[in-house]
């Protein structure tokens, strides 16, 4: 016994950066961005917190779902860094939701959803879990280098949610990791203790972007074809592709080398960038809430990210 999704939400923050905002800050374009990456804006914290963002992303899938905070029994977030060191973002929500499961965060970087999607799916399997809320949020805003024109046009806070309940949806899912800490890190930053040896250095993201987009091609094309093989299933029979919303380039390279139709990929990069773990799940309740999904339909799913780390699944939509 697996679980299906019976709800989902998202949530971003009020201010919208447009392109045209970062070009009078950093040597760039609305044209080059758009063109490179397909992101016309992103959605930036200002007023809200993480913590805002993912209580308000969970409301709205324990409401789309039909479950009370009470009936959950675990709450998974998928961050890179929630509000505090500690405790773990998903203990905070569940304090603001007045839930009273087990809670815990889970850093897959960009690939977090997916983990927590599987790690998710273990306490199914072992019979411990009949509702459970699964969210990612990042705002990687407050771990970008403003004066760096190669990443900070391309990311942008959000947070999704969805909530899982026990039935047959989860078709196919796999994780990877190839450990490498020089193409995609954050370092942790200030260090308070008076002992240690090594410098502090500034929590930004560092990126080598043409290697990240290389990897990401090849993970996209070889996660989404075994996600589909092990769930038993032909091109043929998807509905829909998720893709991580890292750039649009990167997804048309990959469906290029995937027997889909391109209009079955969900793109929503334009509007938000890329949210990090948040864009699966804001992809899905998106969807979801313009009717695209109907009963039965097999979305395939694909996110790469820092580890580097990859997930991919085949879900069926098993919501009315
Ligand atoms: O969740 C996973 C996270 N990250 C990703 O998935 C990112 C993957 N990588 C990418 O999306 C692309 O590599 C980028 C969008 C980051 C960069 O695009 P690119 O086509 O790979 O450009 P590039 O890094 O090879 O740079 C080409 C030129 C360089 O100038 P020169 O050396 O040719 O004169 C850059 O300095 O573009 C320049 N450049 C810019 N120009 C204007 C880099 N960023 C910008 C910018 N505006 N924002």
């Amino acid at each position: 016994m697996s679980f299906s999704i019976i709800g989902t939400g998202r949530c971003v923050p009020k201010y919208i950066m447009t392109n045209q905002e970062i070009s009078t800050f950093v040597d760039t374009s609305d044209e080059w961005i758009q063109q490179r990456t397909g992101i016309c804006e992103r959605h930036i914290c200002k007023e809200e917190t993480i913590t805002d963002l993912c209580v308000t992303a969970a409301k709205n899938a324990l409401e789309d779902a039909g479950v009370t905070p009470q009936e959950l029994d675990l709450i998974i977030c998928a961050t890179l860094r929630g509000e505090l060191i500690t405790p773990s973002e998903a203990c905070i929500v569940q304090k603001e939701l007045g839930a009273t499961c087990p809670a815990f965060d889970i850093n897959g970087a960009c690939s977090g959803f997916m983990y927590a999607l599987d790690v998710a799916d273990g306490f199914f399997a072992r019979n411990k879990v009949k509702n459970v809320l699964v969210i990612a949020a990042d705002n990687l805003s407050n771990i970008t280098d403003w004066t760096d024109r190669s990443t900070c046009v391309l990311f942008g806070d959000g947070s999704g949610a969805v909530v899982l309940s026990k039935g047959e949806g989860l078709r196919s899912i796999n994780l990877t990791a190839k450990g490498n800490t020089d193409v995609l890190f954050a370092p942790r930053g200030e260090n308070t203790s008076p002992f240690y040896k090594h410098p502090s250095e500034r929590p930004v993201l560092h990126m080598n972007g043409p290697e990240v987009y290389k990897f990401a091609v090849t993970s996209m094309v070889r996660g989404i074809k075994k996600a589909i093989k092990d769930a038993g299933l032909t091109p043929d029979d998807i509905d829909h592709i998720i893709p991580h919303q890292a750039n649009s380039r990167i997804i048309e390279a990959a469906a290029a080398k995937l027997p889909i139709p391109h209009e079955k990929y969900v793109f929503n990069i334009a509007h938000y960038g890329n949210t990090s773990a948040s864009c699966m799940p804001m992809a899905l309740d998106e969807a979801n809430k313009a009717g695209k999904f109907k009963k039965g339909d097999y979305i395939a799913m694909c996110a790469f990210g820092s580890g580097l780390t990859t997930g991919s699944a085949v879900i069926r939509w098993d919501k009315d």
